[in-house]
């Protein structure tokens, strides 16, 4: 299949404030993309809205709450009065929470099934008539490894990230015959400020905050799944290697990660 083109592709990228979306947001500028870039900290939006001033592409911010139905549809009514369609839409934003289930609300569950799984899958839902009048359509779905393998202390993160696995390939199926591409990223544990931003975490309990990848390069990896159109990729030998163990070891898997629990 021919690679996709990015010059001048309307791109939607939701949690472009820090990590992972905040690299994609810059490199698809660099790459000539018209950027529409999300999320709720209005000063870290300015910031990357300035940063990416003298790029080759251009880049426009949006404040707002992802969870909300409103701010759903403003960026849908901008993408809309601002360029008639959609050519990629990146559903990035995210967080995660930490503990374990039996210690937890059901608030906790619910929050993160809105911001993780139903945002997302909302967002899309609002923007299929504008991806189906894009060029070369794709629908990019930032997943985690623990969309492919759970483990213990993450059951709500895990299930969300699970859910989206699952709603994007009946999706991909679904949207074929109007060639929109269902394409999705797993990364693996990303330096980002995921692990300070979780979701009703207990204090106590500890967060890994440093990762093996760094986030430019989850980004440049995401947009080479773009470019190449890989319906999914997961990152890192450790991700795979967890991911492969669960398939063909998954009672041994179970134990090894139940020293973690
Ligand atoms: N870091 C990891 O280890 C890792 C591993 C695998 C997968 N991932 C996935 O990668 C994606 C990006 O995460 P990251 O690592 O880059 O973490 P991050 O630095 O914490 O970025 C998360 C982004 O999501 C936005 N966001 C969170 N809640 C939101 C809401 N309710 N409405 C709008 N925007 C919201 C945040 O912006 P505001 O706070 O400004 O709203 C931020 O821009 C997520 O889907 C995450 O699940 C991360």
């Amino acid at each position: 299949m021919a690679r996709r083109n990015l010059k001048d592709a309307r791109i939607i990228v939701t949690g472009a404030s820090s990590g992972i979306g905040r690299a994609l947001a810059i490199q698809l500028c660099q790459r000539g993309a018209t950027v529409l870039a999300t999320a709720r900290r209005a000063d870290r939006l300015q910031e990357l809205e300035q940063l990416c001033r003298d790029m080759p592409g251009s880049l426009t911010t949006m404040v707002g709450d992802l969870t909300s139905e409103q701010h759903r549809q403003e960026i849908v009514s901008y993408a809309t009065v601002e360029w008639n369609a959609v050519d990629v839409l990146i559903n990035n934003a995210g967080a995660g929470a930490i503990g374990r289930f039996d210690d937890a609300s059901a608030e906790r569950l619910r929050r993160v099934m809105e911001i993780d799984f139903f945002a997302p899958v909302e967002l899309t839902r609002l923007c299929l008539p504008l991806l189906a009048m894009g060029r070369r359509p794709a629908i990019l779905n930032i997943g985690s490894v623990l969309s492919h393998r759970a483990v213990p202390n993450k059951s709500e993160y895990c299930a969300a990230k699970f859910a989206m696995r699952g709603w994007a390939e009946s999706l991909r199926v679904e949207l074929a015959a109007q060639r929109i591409e269902v394409l999705m990223l797993s990364p693996s544990t990303t330096r980002s400020e995921f692990f300070d931003s979780l979701v009703d975490t207990n204090p106590n309990v500890k967060s890994k905050s440093v990762g093996s990848m760094r986030p430019e390069r989850v980004a440049q990896l995401a947009i080479a799944t773009l470019v190449r159109s890989k319906r999914e990729m997961i990152l890192s030998l450790g991700g795979k290697g967890l991911v492969w163990a669960g398939r063909l070891f998954p009672r041994l898997t179970d134990r090894i990660l139940g020293r973690f629990a």
